[in-house]
């Protein structure tokens, strides 16, 4: 509606039904004082962009990840766009990403003047692997762009193998993963560059929009820091071409510092909610997929169905909110559809017809994840 704020389907306001996907209320309850605290110090400081809690943030945020650089900028995709031209990739060359993972990777790869090249995913896991990716790598392809999806580890070091002998880079779009990993082998700190995002609903959120790219290699971290700012080397000196506007606010760097100490807490939260699914669903005709270990931080809790409108049309009746993360494939959006027409990827396909998403969230109530268990067992 005009004039309403957007916001995503998964971000839904507290009030809606009796278990929702999401609150981002009570998120903001849970650490309110020091929310607060955070923001009144920046709005005092009367620095708002590039300052002091931006900089604490990117150095923090790096050591959590394993002592990595860290780049904010202002959302995932825009981490996403930035960090592949950070790589240098020859113009118009190819970029390998998956088709199920919402149509982020392959915005980015556009906005970067590069074409998408999908490969299919594992029917257990739905990511990418390294012989999906083998199979559609080329001379052509510059990137390889792998996402953890729903917040689980994909297998980066394989993928590495099979494109380094290619002389291919590995981007790994973690937006759905912060945490993932252990000290040391964390997401964010495996292939050449990474791409976080900060939206809200996601394991480490900000109140507004977010982002940031992490690197081991200093060559793509001082590319990354022009290109996030107009291609400058140094202050209204463009040493890049290709660069562009795209900052992490003083405000929202704040209030991730407040939020990063707790991200190891809430991951396991998000872990315990979907091990109580998995057992409910346990006998039934529908398989939760499961998010146990460090490797996994629950950032969607996902179930595949034979029949997902009878399912979905239980829990509704239930009063659980749900959702599809998501429904159509890349290469079947509009924009696509003729230009991917000949391409066929079969698992990614049928799963985009039987996923769904239940509410999964570390604020979530004992109640509430009893609600939607019963309804998993009655299924
Ligand atoms: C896997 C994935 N990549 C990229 C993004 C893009 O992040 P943003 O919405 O901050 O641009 C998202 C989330 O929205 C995501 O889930």
């Amino acid at each position: 509606m005009a004039g309403e704020p957007e916001q995503k389907a998964d971000a839904v306001a507290s009030s809606s039904p009796a278990v929702p996907l999401n609150d981002l209320k009570r998120g903001y309850e849970a650490l309110a004082e020091e929310l607060e605290a955070a923001a009144t110090r920046v709005l005092r400081n009367g620095w708002y962009v590039h300052g002091p809690e931006h900089q604490a943030f990117e150095r923090e945020f790096g050591e959590y990840l394993g002592g990595v650089e860290c780049i904010g900028v202002g959302n995932g995709t825009d981490a996403l766009e930035i960090s592949l031209k950070s790589l240098l990739p020859s113009p118009g060359s190819v970029v390998v990403t998956a088709a199920n993972a919402g149509m982020y990777s392959s915005t980015a790869i556009r906005r970067a003047g590069l074409i998408p090249r999908y490969a299919d995913v594992d029917p257990e896991t739905l990511l990418l692997t390294p012989e999906s990716v083998e199979a559609v790598l080329g001379d052509d392809v510059s990137v390889v762009v792998v996402t953890h999806l729903y917040g689980r580890l994909a297998d980066v070091a394989g993928i590495r193998a099979v494109a380094r002998a290619r002389g291919v880079a590995v981007l790994e779009d973690c937006a759905q993963a912060a945490g993932a990993g252990e000290p040391g082998r964390r997401a964010g700190g495996l292939g050449d560059v990474a791409a976080f995002s900060f939206y809200p609903t996601k394991n480490l959120g900000a109140l507004g929009d977010g982002g940031a790219i992490t690197t081991r290699r200093p060559d793509v971290a001082e590319q990354a820091r022009r290109l996030r700012q107009y291609g400058w080397e140094a202050k209204y000196r463009v040493g890049q071409d290709g660069g562009r506007n795209s900052r992490l606010d003083e405000l929202q760097a704040a209030f991730l510092r407040v939020r990063l100490p707790h991200l190891d807490d809430w991951n396991q939260r998000r872990r315990e909610v979907i091990a109580r699914y998995v057992e409910a669903a346990d006998g039934v005709r529908v398989r939760v997929l499961p998010a146990s270990g460090a490797d996994h931080v629950g950032h969607l809790a996902v179930l595949v169905a034979q029949d997902r409108a009878a399912v979905r049309a239980a829990l509704d009746a239930a009063g659980i909110q749900s959702d599809v993360h998501y429904p159509v494939p890349d290469h079947q959006q509009a924009p696509f559809v003729d230009h991917f027409a000949s391409v066929s990827l079969p698992v990614t396909e049928e799963m985009a017809g039987r996923i769904l998403t239940l509410p999964c969230f570390p604020e979530l109530g004992k109640d509430e994840v009893d609600r939607v268990c019963t309804v998993l067992r009655d299924l």
